[in-house]
């Protein structure tokens, strides 16, 4: 939605991921699992995994760079710094107070948002609210991930699915109306925190020799739940920005679904009866990367061409909380 005739735009977008990649082949050395049950179950190929001593916070800064590049702007004209992730370097301080420090940035507000593989759009929305109030100029949110911290490399149930990675986009303020963002919708049902969730390492469990004994600090998954619950999430959120600014699917040029599985994508994809070229996937690549999904993927297909100037495109997500949320935006790179 935009007041005094003016938007929010995506001025520079960018990412990283990390050298190393982990093949299916290499997880059926792991655990008892094999190429052909990930491929036909999730469509995941391969995951990019942080080497020994590389953190979030560094592909955060250099997903970061790359879009503060692409926006070309210098770091000193960044006045806003959110990071979503649900894997920061530690409990506090926030990621978004390290990568500040990694990218030279000035004193400028810096914080975390914690919504798992919705926290990119909670980001976007969030930026563009308060870029909105004309106290900032340019904002800087990132979606990054090192998952493969809290996998549990012993269950075979979840550590075929994620993968690290971080995506990042510069959010700018232009006199042009009816341009940028063009509106986004949030939303959270935490009646069920128990079907996605890292139990140990908080106020609840703290850290102690019984909870590294039973596992408490690794990410838990009831898979077949969270599948029903994305799809419903995903194609609610999608209908809901449509109906909304009175756009139809078919207007839509492209999607940019949460990259967490190809099934769910397709089941979206029959369900709101929409061709799969409309979608823009890369799971295959990378897995589930949560918070940093879906600005890798717009990233990448921007970089290919397949996003271009004035498109209309429609972000989806769901994660753990549970969150989902969407949001509509027409490109505005000219
Ligand atoms: N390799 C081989 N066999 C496996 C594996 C594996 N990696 N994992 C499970 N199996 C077995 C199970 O043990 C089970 O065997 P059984 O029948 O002998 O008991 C069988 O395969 C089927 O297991 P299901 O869990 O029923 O498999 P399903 O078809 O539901 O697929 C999956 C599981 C891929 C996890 C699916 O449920 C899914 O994608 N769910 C959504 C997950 C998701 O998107 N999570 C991200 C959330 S976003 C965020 O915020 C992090």
């Amino acid at each position: 939605m935009q007041i005094n005739n003016s938007s929010i735009v995506i001025k520079g977008i960018g990412s990283y991921m990390p050298k190393k990649i982990l093949t299916n082949k290499d997880l059926s050395g792991i655990v008892d699992t094999s190429d052909e049950w990930i491929r036909t179950r999730t469509g995941i190929q391969q995951r990019h995994i942080c080497e020994e001593g590389e953190y979030t916070s560094d592909l955060a800064a250099k997903a970061a760079k790359n879009a503060i590049e692409d926006a070309r702007l210098k770091p000193d004209d960044i006045d806003l710094l959110i990071v979503a992730t649900i894997t920061p370097d530690m409990p506090f301080p926030s990621t978004a107070c390290l990568v500040q420090t990694k990218l030279g940035l000035g004193q400028i507000a810096a914080f975390d948002v914690e919504a798992a593989c919705s926290g990119f759009l909670y980001a976007l929305d969030m930026a563009s609210a308060m870029l909105e109030t004309g106290r900032y100029k340019n904002a800087i949110i990132i979606g990054a991930e090192k998952l493969s911290s809290i996998i549990d490399w012993k269950d075979r149930t979840t550590c075929v699915l994620f993968g690290d990675g971080a995506g990042a986009a510069v959010l700018s303020r232009t006199k042009e109306s009816n341009t940028g963002i063009l509106d986004c919708c949030l939303h959270a049902d935490g009646a069920k925190p128990e079907l996605l969730r890292m139990p140990g390492g908080g106020s609840q469990i703290p850290a102690s020799a019984s909870s590294v004994e039973q596992r408490q600090h690794f990410l838990k998954m009831n898979g077949r739940e969270i599948f029903k619950f994305a799809v419903r999430g995903m194609e609610r959120a999608a209908q809901e920005v449509l109906d909304r600014q009175n756009v139809k699917i078919a207007d839509v040029d492209k999607i940019i679904p949460h990259q967490a599985n190809m099934r769910i994508i397709e089941t979206i994809q029959d369900r709101l009866e929409i061709p799969k070229s409309k979608f823009y996937n890369n799971l295959q690549y990378y897995g589930n990367t949560s918070a940093a999904s879906i600005p890798i993927a717009l990233d990448e297909a921007y970089r290919k061409g397949l996003v271009k100037h004035n498109d209309l495109l429609l972000l989806l997500a769901f994660g753990a909380g549970l969150t989902w949320g969407s949001t509509l935006l027409r490109w505005h790179k000219p």
